[in-house]
């Protein structure tokens, strides 16, 4: 079974005054496989963050279909769809998006506190120590630097190891040395945990550690390449 799978997904968001809008996404149709990482390629406003927004259950298509997991996200239950936010989506944003009246540590642990996991203290720090940030735990996020804080959004998106990491733009606001940092880190993602990871990237250079490349233009796939690791 697909980690996560769209069939003939749309989007079109409503247009001001009452116009039938722009379509943001165009018959999108692609199985993502489990552990698969794909980049998701493409100039402004070709539909990336759309597709990530319903790949994460943010949001839903206009028609067609988007099933994570083997569950069909719309018509689900609020209860359903938060349950699977917190159990099996990990979301990393351009500018991070930590709370910044929280700690790291507070920042990483949140996640478990919501869903009721036990041990999220210690889970917590166990992943901090995988981005190499545990000795940054009690700082607070204006405390950080751009990647040291994207490192402790990364460790936030994956302690309760989801099935799908989705990021967009996650090095788009980095240096390219620590881009790369946070690149291998997304990388690691998926070979040693399993996770099925997708990525919105502007850098051609990022598209290297794909698995695959998918070009989108005008809400549609222009362009699927395989790279030689894709099995
Ligand atoms: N909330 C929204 N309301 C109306 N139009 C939107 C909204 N979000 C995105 N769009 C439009 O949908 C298209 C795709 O946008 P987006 O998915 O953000 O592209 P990308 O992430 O590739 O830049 C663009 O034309 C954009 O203007
Ligand atoms: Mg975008």
């Amino acid at each position: 079974m697909a980690a996560l799978q769209m069939v003939n997904a749309s989007k079109r968001y409503p247009g001001a005054d009452g116009e039938s809008g722009s379509l943001a996404l165009d018959g999108f149709t692609y199985a993502f496989r489990e552990g698969e990482f794909t980049a998701l390629v493409g100039r402004s406003g070709c539909g990336k963050t759309t597709l990530l927004n319903l790949a994460g259950a943010m949001d839903f298509p206009s028609s067609g279909e988007v099933w994570i997991d083997g569950q069909l996200t719309s018509g689900m239950s609020d209860t359903g769809l938060t349950r699977l936010r917190r159990t099996k989506i990990g979301f990393i944003f351009q500018f991070f998006q930590l709370l910044p009246t929280l700690s790291a540590v507070e920042n990483v642990e949140l996640p478990l506190l919501l869903s009721g996991a036990p041990h999220a203290r210690e889970r917590a720090m166990e992943r901090l120590a995988w981005v190499e940030m545990a000795g940054f735990a009690g700082r607070m996020p204006h405390q950080l630097s751009g990647g040291q804080m994207q490192r402790v959004a990364i460790a936030r998106a994956l302690v309760h190891n989801p099935k799908l990491l989705l990021a967009d733009e996650p090095i788009g606001n980095l240096d390219t040395v620590t881009g790369n940092m946070v690149l291998d880190l997304l990388r690691r993602a998926s070979s040693e945990h399993g996770a099925t990871v997708l990525m919105a990237t502007h850098s051609a250079e990022s598209t290297a550690i794909a698995d695959t490349v998918i070009h989108l233009r005008d809400g549609a796939i222009e362009e699927v390449r395989r790279t030689a690791c894709a099995c």
